[in-house]
C-alpha cells in the first residue's frame, strides 16, 4: 500500500484531467472570486501501481503558498497528509510565510483534516458560492452530504520560516 510523491510533468496530464473532472467538474477550480487553471500551475502527485491517486497544485506568489487542489482516490492511507507535507516543503524553500486555501461550507471532512494538520480558520465568506457560479455556472448546487454549497472558508498555516 505505498505510494510515491513527484511532481506532476505534462505526461501526467490526462490523469490528472480525470482527476479535476471527478473532484472539481473539470477546469478551472474558481475560489476566492479566481479562476485557476490546474493544467497551467506546479502540482504534486501520488503514484501508487503506475497510477496517481492524488493530486495537489498550488501557486506561489508574494510570500504566500496558495494551495489550489488538493485530493486523494484512495482515502486513509496519508496522501492527503503527504502531499500537504510536500507543499510546505516547497512553500518553505520559496521562503513563504504561510500556506492558504479555501473550501465551501459543505467540506465538512476537509475542514476537520485541515484543522488537524495546522490550519486555523480566518475569514468565511457567507454567500460568496453565488458569485463563484457566476464564473463557473456547474458548480453543484448541494455538496457533501446534502449540504447546500453556499458559503467559502479560508483556512491557513503559517511557515516557520520568517
Ligand atoms: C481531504 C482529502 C484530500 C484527504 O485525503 P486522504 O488521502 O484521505 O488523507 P489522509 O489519508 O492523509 O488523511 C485523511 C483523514 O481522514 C480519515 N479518513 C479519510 N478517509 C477515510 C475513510 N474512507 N475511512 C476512514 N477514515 C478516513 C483518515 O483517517 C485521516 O484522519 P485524521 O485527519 O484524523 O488523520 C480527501 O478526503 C479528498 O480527496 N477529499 C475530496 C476532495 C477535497 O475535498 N479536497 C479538499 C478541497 S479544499
Amino acid at each position: 500500500m505505498s505510494f510515491i510523491i513527484s511532481t506532476i510533468t505534462q505526461q501526467d496530464a490526462e490523469s490528472v484531467s480525470k482527476m479535476l473532472h471527478h473532484f472539481w467538474g473539470g477546469e478551472p477550480v474558481v475560489a476566492h472570486d479566481m479562476a485557476f487553471n490546474p493544467s497551467n500551475l506546479p502540482g504534486l502527485k501520488a503514484v501508487m501501481d503506475g497510477e496517481i491517486i492524488g493530486i495537489l497544485h498550488y501557486q506561489i506568489g508574494d510570500a504566500v503558498c496558495e494551495i489550489i487542489t488538493l485530493a486523494s482516490l484512495k482515502e486513509g492511507l496519508g496522501v492527503g497528509s503527504r502531499l500537504l507535507e510536500a507543499v510546505e516543503i516547497i512553500a518553505q524553500d520559496a521562503r513563504c510565510r504561510k500556506l492558504c486555501l479555501t473550501t465551501t461550507n459543505d467540506n465538512l471532512h476537509a475542514l476537520g483534516f485541515y484543522q488537524r494538520r495546522g490550519f486555523k480558520l480566518t475569514a468565511l465568506y457567507p454567500g460568496k458560492l453565488d458569485q463563484s457560479r457566476k464564473i463557473k455556472p456547474t458548480i453543484p448546487d448541494i455538496g457533501e452530504g446534502g449540504i447546500p454549497i453556499r458559503d467559502e472558508l479560508r483556512l491557513e498555516k503559517g511557515l516557520e520560516n520568517n
